[in-house]
Protein backbone atom coordinates (compact mmCIF):
# COMPACT_ATOMS: atom_id res chain seq x y z
CA UNK A 1 0.00 0.00 0.00
CA UNK A 2 1.24 3.36 -0.93
CA UNK A 3 3.00 5.49 1.78
CA UNK A 4 2.31 9.01 2.59
CA UNK A 5 4.61 11.56 3.49
CA UNK A 6 4.90 12.71 6.62
CA UNK A 7 4.84 16.65 7.77
CA UNK A 8 8.59 16.55 8.03
CA UNK A 9 9.13 14.36 5.32
CA UNK A 10 6.77 16.48 2.83
CA UNK A 11 8.72 20.00 3.87
CA UNK A 12 12.32 18.68 3.04
CA UNK A 13 10.68 17.63 -0.46
CA UNK A 14 8.85 20.94 -0.98
CA UNK A 15 12.19 22.96 0.17
CA UNK A 16 14.31 20.64 -2.26
CA UNK A 17 12.10 21.35 -4.90
CA UNK A 18 12.35 25.49 -4.52
CA UNK A 19 8.45 25.88 -3.83
CA UNK A 20 9.18 27.85 -0.39
CA UNK A 21 10.51 30.43 -2.50
CA UNK A 22 8.37 33.32 -2.50
CA UNK A 23 6.33 32.69 0.36
CA UNK A 24 6.23 36.44 1.62
CA UNK A 25 2.47 37.93 1.99
CA UNK A 26 1.04 34.13 2.02
CA UNK A 27 0.27 32.18 5.26
CA UNK A 28 2.56 28.98 4.41
CA UNK A 29 0.32 27.12 6.51
CA UNK A 30 -2.22 27.44 3.89
CA UNK A 31 0.49 26.95 1.14
CA UNK A 32 1.42 23.74 2.50
CA UNK A 33 -1.74 23.07 2.62
CA UNK A 34 -2.76 23.44 -0.75
CA UNK A 35 0.63 22.56 -2.39
CA UNK A 36 0.11 18.77 -0.16
CA UNK A 37 -3.23 18.34 -1.50
CA UNK A 38 -1.93 18.72 -5.00
CA UNK A 39 0.90 16.27 -4.56
CA UNK A 40 0.86 14.58 -1.47
CA UNK A 41 -3.12 13.02 -0.95
CA UNK A 42 -6.10 14.84 -0.33
CA UNK A 43 -6.49 17.84 1.95
CA UNK A 44 -9.20 18.58 4.63
CA UNK A 45 -11.44 20.78 2.52
CA UNK A 46 -13.90 20.24 -0.29
CA UNK A 47 -11.88 20.82 -3.65
CA UNK A 48 -14.70 22.42 -6.49
CA UNK A 49 -16.48 20.03 -8.38
CA UNK A 50 -14.65 19.21 -11.41
CA UNK A 51 -17.25 19.27 -13.69
CA UNK A 52 -21.25 21.18 -13.70
CA UNK A 53 -24.00 19.44 -11.73
CA UNK A 54 -25.33 18.67 -15.07
CA UNK A 55 -22.21 16.78 -16.06
CA UNK A 56 -23.71 13.47 -15.60
CA UNK A 57 -26.82 13.46 -16.96
CA UNK A 58 -28.84 12.04 -17.55
CA UNK A 59 -27.59 8.95 -15.18
CA UNK A 60 -27.09 10.90 -12.10
CA UNK A 61 -29.13 13.79 -12.25
CA UNK A 62 -27.87 17.24 -11.61
CA UNK A 63 -30.49 17.53 -8.33
CA UNK A 64 -28.92 15.18 -7.04
CA UNK A 65 -25.59 15.86 -7.78
CA UNK A 66 -26.09 19.52 -6.02
CA UNK A 67 -27.30 18.27 -3.04
CA UNK A 68 -24.67 15.77 -2.66
CA UNK A 69 -22.00 18.04 -3.09
CA UNK A 70 -23.17 20.94 -1.14
CA UNK A 71 -24.91 19.74 1.52
CA UNK A 72 -23.80 15.87 2.10
CA UNK A 73 -20.00 16.13 1.32
CA UNK A 74 -19.65 19.56 2.50
CA UNK A 75 -20.97 18.43 5.81
CA UNK A 76 -18.32 15.77 6.10
CA UNK A 77 -15.28 18.15 5.32
CA UNK A 78 -17.05 20.71 7.77
CA UNK A 79 -17.08 18.02 10.87
CA UNK A 80 -13.59 16.41 10.07
CA UNK A 81 -12.23 20.13 10.43
CA UNK A 82 -14.04 20.44 13.69
CA UNK A 83 -13.13 16.82 14.68
CA UNK A 84 -8.92 17.75 13.58
CA UNK A 85 -9.38 20.53 16.30
CA UNK A 86 -11.43 19.07 18.77
CA UNK A 87 -8.44 16.30 18.66
CA UNK A 88 -5.47 18.31 17.75
CA UNK A 89 -4.55 17.19 14.43
CA UNK A 90 -2.26 18.67 12.03
CA UNK A 91 -4.66 19.41 8.76
CA UNK A 92 -1.72 19.70 6.98
CA UNK A 93 -0.95 16.51 6.64
CA UNK A 94 -2.66 14.39 4.25
CA UNK A 95 -5.98 13.03 5.23
CA UNK A 96 -4.18 9.50 3.98
CA UNK A 97 -2.11 9.43 6.99
CA UNK A 98 -5.15 10.15 9.77
CA UNK A 99 -6.98 7.44 7.81
CA UNK A 100 -4.18 4.68 8.17
CA UNK A 101 -4.50 4.70 12.14
CA UNK A 102 -7.98 5.77 12.24
CA UNK A 103 -8.60 2.94 15.13
CA UNK A 104 -6.17 5.81 17.06
CA UNK A 105 -8.91 8.55 16.51
CA UNK A 106 -13.12 9.05 17.73
CA UNK A 107 -15.91 7.60 15.27
CA UNK A 108 -16.08 11.40 14.27
CA UNK A 109 -13.19 11.47 12.68
CA UNK A 110 -13.58 7.77 11.31
CA UNK A 111 -16.88 8.40 10.07
CA UNK A 112 -15.58 12.32 8.48
CA UNK A 113 -12.91 11.85 7.97
CA UNK A 114 -14.22 8.45 5.46
CA UNK A 115 -17.34 10.65 4.46
CA UNK A 116 -14.59 13.47 3.18
CA UNK A 117 -12.22 11.35 1.60
CA UNK A 118 -14.63 9.03 0.02
CA UNK A 119 -16.30 11.68 -1.89
CA UNK A 120 -13.17 13.21 -2.82
CA UNK A 121 -12.14 10.45 -4.41
CA UNK A 122 -15.97 9.94 -6.29
CA UNK A 123 -16.10 13.40 -7.90
CA UNK A 124 -12.73 12.71 -9.41
CA UNK A 125 -13.85 9.43 -11.02
CA UNK A 126 -16.78 10.66 -12.05
CA UNK A 127 -17.24 12.31 -15.62
CA UNK A 128 -19.33 13.10 -18.34
CA UNK A 129 -21.46 10.38 -20.06
CA UNK A 130 -19.71 8.37 -23.21
CA UNK A 131 -21.23 5.78 -24.95
CA UNK A 132 -19.40 2.88 -24.26
CA UNK A 133 -18.49 0.72 -20.79
CA UNK A 134 -16.31 -2.05 -22.07
CA UNK A 135 -12.82 -1.24 -22.72
CA UNK A 136 -11.47 0.33 -26.04
CA UNK A 137 -9.09 -2.25 -26.66
CA UNK A 138 -11.38 -4.80 -27.01
CA UNK A 139 -13.40 -2.93 -30.01
CA UNK A 140 -16.01 -0.77 -28.39
CA UNK A 141 -15.76 2.28 -30.20
CA UNK A 142 -16.07 4.37 -27.01
CA UNK A 143 -13.25 4.79 -24.69
CA UNK A 144 -15.25 4.59 -21.93
CA UNK A 145 -13.61 1.36 -20.41
CA UNK A 146 -10.13 1.38 -19.11
CA UNK A 147 -6.87 0.54 -21.06
CA UNK A 148 -3.13 0.02 -21.11
CA UNK A 149 -1.80 -1.14 -17.67
CA UNK A 150 -4.94 -1.10 -16.25
CA UNK A 151 -6.75 -3.21 -18.03
CA UNK A 152 -4.00 -5.43 -18.28
CA UNK A 153 -4.27 -5.73 -14.20
CA UNK A 154 -7.91 -5.99 -14.25
CA UNK A 155 -7.80 -8.95 -16.04
CA UNK A 156 -4.61 -10.51 -14.36
CA UNK A 157 -6.87 -9.99 -11.27
CA UNK A 158 -10.09 -11.24 -12.14
CA UNK A 159 -9.68 -12.89 -15.42
CA UNK A 160 -11.73 -10.08 -17.47
CA UNK A 161 -12.79 -6.96 -17.39
CA UNK A 162 -16.72 -8.57 -17.63
CA UNK A 163 -15.57 -10.50 -14.38
CA UNK A 164 -14.32 -7.38 -12.44
CA UNK A 165 -17.47 -5.40 -13.62
CA UNK A 166 -19.71 -8.20 -12.37
CA UNK A 167 -18.32 -8.46 -8.97
CA UNK A 168 -18.32 -5.00 -8.54
CA UNK A 169 -21.68 -4.55 -9.42
CA UNK A 170 -22.06 -7.49 -6.55
CA UNK A 171 -20.72 -5.92 -4.01
CA UNK A 172 -22.56 -2.61 -4.78
CA UNK A 173 -25.94 -4.01 -4.72
CA UNK A 174 -25.39 -6.55 -1.73
CA UNK A 175 -24.11 -4.32 0.58
CA UNK A 176 -26.35 -3.87 3.44
CA UNK A 177 -27.78 -0.38 4.05
CA UNK A 178 -25.04 2.49 3.62
CA UNK A 179 -21.24 2.16 2.62
CA UNK A 180 -19.36 2.17 -0.68
CA UNK A 181 -18.13 -0.81 -3.09
CA UNK A 182 -13.97 -0.28 -4.26
CA UNK A 183 -11.70 -1.71 -6.26
CA UNK A 184 -8.24 -1.06 -4.75
CA UNK A 185 -4.71 -2.40 -5.04
CA UNK A 186 -3.60 -4.31 -2.05
CA UNK A 187 0.20 -5.07 -0.44
CA UNK A 188 0.71 -6.99 -3.14
CA UNK A 189 -0.33 -5.14 -5.74
CA UNK A 190 -3.10 -7.33 -6.92
CA UNK A 191 -6.37 -5.52 -7.89
CA UNK A 192 -9.29 -6.56 -5.45
CA UNK A 193 -12.75 -5.80 -5.34
CA UNK A 194 -14.16 -4.87 -1.60
CA UNK A 195 -16.98 -3.08 -0.07
CA UNK A 196 -16.97 -1.01 3.11
CA UNK A 197 -19.72 0.22 5.62
CA UNK A 198 -21.08 3.63 6.66
CA UNK A 199 -17.86 6.24 5.57
CA UNK A 200 -15.23 3.66 5.96
CA UNK A 201 -12.90 2.52 3.30
CA UNK A 202 -9.57 0.48 2.69
CA UNK A 203 -7.04 2.52 3.71
CA UNK A 204 -8.26 2.55 7.24
CA UNK A 205 -6.50 0.26 9.89
CA UNK A 206 -9.68 -1.60 10.75
CA UNK A 207 -10.68 -2.30 7.34
CA UNK A 208 -11.54 -5.62 6.34
CA UNK A 209 -9.78 -5.49 3.31
CA UNK A 210 -7.13 -2.94 3.32
CA UNK A 211 -5.42 -1.16 0.45
CA UNK A 212 -5.31 1.83 -1.58
CA UNK A 213 -8.31 2.13 -3.23
CA UNK A 214 -8.67 3.58 -7.01
CA UNK A 215 -12.43 3.41 -7.52
CA UNK A 216 -15.28 3.94 -5.05
CA UNK A 217 -18.81 3.80 -5.55
CA UNK A 218 -21.10 5.45 -3.23
CA UNK A 219 -24.26 3.42 -2.51
CA UNK A 220 -25.51 5.70 0.03
CA UNK A 221 -29.56 6.14 -0.58
CA UNK A 222 -28.49 10.13 -0.86
CA UNK A 223 -26.27 9.67 -4.36
CA UNK A 224 -29.14 7.88 -5.76
CA UNK A 225 -32.59 8.16 -4.64
CA UNK A 226 -33.99 11.12 -6.12
CA UNK A 227 -33.83 9.35 -9.82
CA UNK A 228 -33.44 6.34 -8.78
CA UNK A 229 -35.75 5.65 -5.51
CA UNK A 230 -35.28 2.16 -4.10
CA UNK A 231 -33.52 0.56 -7.44
CA UNK A 232 -30.41 0.63 -6.57
CA UNK A 233 -29.28 -1.99 -9.37
CA UNK A 234 -30.55 0.51 -12.10
CA UNK A 235 -27.55 3.40 -10.40
CA UNK A 236 -24.95 1.03 -10.43
CA UNK A 237 -25.53 -0.22 -13.85
CA UNK A 238 -25.62 3.66 -14.81
CA UNK A 239 -22.48 4.23 -13.13
CA UNK A 240 -20.48 2.32 -15.92
CA UNK A 241 -21.26 4.85 -18.13
CA UNK A 242 -19.57 8.30 -16.25
CA UNK A 243 -16.57 6.36 -14.99
CA UNK A 244 -13.79 8.44 -15.80
CA UNK A 245 -10.82 5.51 -16.67
CA UNK A 246 -8.45 8.23 -16.75
CA UNK A 247 -8.62 9.48 -13.86
CA UNK A 248 -8.66 5.71 -12.24
CA UNK A 249 -5.60 4.91 -14.61
CA UNK A 250 -3.78 7.64 -12.73
CA UNK A 251 -4.53 6.91 -9.26
CA UNK A 252 -3.87 2.85 -10.15
CA UNK A 253 -0.05 4.27 -11.87
CA UNK A 254 0.13 6.45 -8.53
CA UNK A 255 -0.76 3.11 -6.21
CA UNK A 256 1.61 0.94 -7.56
CA UNK A 257 4.63 3.14 -8.61
FE1 LIG B 1 -22.41 10.32 -0.55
Amino acid sequence: MKNYPSRREFLATTAKAGLTVGLVGTAFSDLLAQTAQAVAGTGFTQKPLPYAYTALEPHIDARTMEIHYSKHAAAYASNLRDAAKEEGVDTAQPLEQVLTSISKYSAKMRNNGGGHYNHELFWSILGAPTEGGLPAAEGVPAVAGPDGALLKAIKTSFGSYEAFVSQFETASKTRFGSGWAWLLVDATGKLVVSSTPNQDNPLMDIAEVKGTPILGLDVWEHAYYLHYQNRRPDYVTAFWKVVNWKAVADRFAAATT
